[in-house]
């Protein structure tokens, strides 16, 4: 993206003290923008958000996305130019366990905010992400495009799938006027992995919490496949969307990409733990395989759209999204270097910014 048309601009993060929102707070201020952050709470230890020591730069607000009248106030009183969603509970597992709370954070509360911006008369483009998990899993072993049947056996999967029904009808139903000034797009990334991930039961964050200890970590389903991504390609993929958005409005209203990796490229998560190992040999693992919970085997994105009409590709290869992640986390659990994480993190965009 050459011209930086975020600089000044006040953006509006819900999700901003998440592993996704975090990063993507960091960059918009590295743009220049007005971050204006909504999140329920800080939610892992250690936290990438507050390792970056960036709350004083940015309005902070710590509100639930339940409560419809605070959303509704923030939203009037900051009157943003661009709003990225993406606030939730996030985690396949957790979702088994608290179900209530995925199903209101992630469906209600998508509601919520579309119900709040539906007051607003100022010209606001905003972002929904939701996710690859959001397609009815047919284990099909070709990438799912934008038009395939949304769909989802868990209660995550199934709350995105939901929301996803609940945006389009309200798109159509009160976002779809000549006098319009709210425009959404929805976007779908696969699985995205990065330094500061401190998620539970996520490959990466768990593998670098036991490695850290010089554990071993338990690996469940060595052989399932998943599009890894580093979170800055769909996070540059999301950006990228916004600009075209706020080019040619019309043409991007109520559109849904999906963002993943070139070619298909799924791996198996024993592929990634090699090729980590190639790069941190402190790395090591046990198979124990678990069926506890359903998780679905394959799921590969067709990104041809975003390709087509944002000009958006992962940048990274396979190899060079393992090495970033691995620098991260090398760098952040090697206490001697007195890292400081904003410098870290800010570099890594810097980089990737750079490549072509
Ligand atoms: N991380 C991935 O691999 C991945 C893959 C596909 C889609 N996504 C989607 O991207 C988004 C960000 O994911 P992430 O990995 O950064 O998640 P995360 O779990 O790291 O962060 C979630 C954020 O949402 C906030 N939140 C949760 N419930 C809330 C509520 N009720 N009200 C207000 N804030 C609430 C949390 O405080 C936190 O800031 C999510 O919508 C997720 O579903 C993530």
């Amino acid at each position: 993206m050459k011209k930086n048309i975020f600089k000044e601009k006040k953006i509006l993060i819900t999700g901003h003290t998440g592993f996704k929102g975090s990063w993507l707070t960091l960059w918009l201020l590295l743009k220049g923008a007005k971050i204006i952050g909504l999140s329920k709470n800080i939610n892992t230890r250690p936290s990438h958000f507050q390792l970056l020591n960036i709350k004083k730069k940015i309005k902070h607000y710590q509100v639930d996305l339940k409560n419809l009248s605070k959303i509704k106030k923030i939203i009037n009183n900051s009157r943003p130019d661009y709003i990225f969603h993406l606030a939730a509970q996030a985690l396949v597992k957790n979702s088994y366990d608290n179900p209530i709370e995925t199903w209101s954070s992630n469906s209600i509360g998508t509601i919520h905010l579309l119900e709040a911006l539906r007051k607003v008369k100022k010209k606001t483009f905003v972002i929904l992400i939701t996710s690859d998990k959001s397609y009815k899993n047919l284990e099909l072993d070709r990438g799912y495009k934008e038009d395939d049947l949304i769909g989802g056996k868990d209660p995550y999967s199934a709350s995105k799938a939901s929301a996803e029904l609940a945006i389009q009808s309200y798109i159509n139903s009160f976002f779809s006027h000549k006098n319009n000034k709210v425009f959404i797009s929805v976007a779908r990334a696969g699985n995205v992995i990065g330094g500061g991930d401190w998620s539970e039961n996520r490959l990466v964050p768990d593998c670098f919490k036991k490695w850290s200890k010089n554990r071993f970590v338990d690996i469940r389903n060595p052989n399932s496949t998943r599009p890894w991504q580093h979170v800055l390609e769909a996070l540059n993929g999301y950006l990228i969307l916004a600009k075209k958005m706020t080019i040619r409005p019309r043409n991007f209203h109520g559109e849904v990409f999906n963002f993943g990796p070139k070619n298909f490229d799924n791996n198996s998560v024993l592929k990634v733990l090699k090729k980590i190992k190639s790069f941190y040999p402190a790395a090591k693992w046990n198979i124990r395989k678990n069926k506890k919970f359903h998780e679905s085997n394959l799921l590969k994105l067709n990104s041809k759209k975003a390709k087509k009409k944002l000009n958006w590709e992962c940048k990274l290869s396979f190899s060079d999204n393992i090495r970033y992640v691995t620098e991260w986390y090398k760098s952040f659990y090697d206490r001697k270097q007195k890292i400081n994480i904003c410098k870290l993190s800010s570099e890594q965009i810097r980089q990737y910014e750079k490549i072509k």
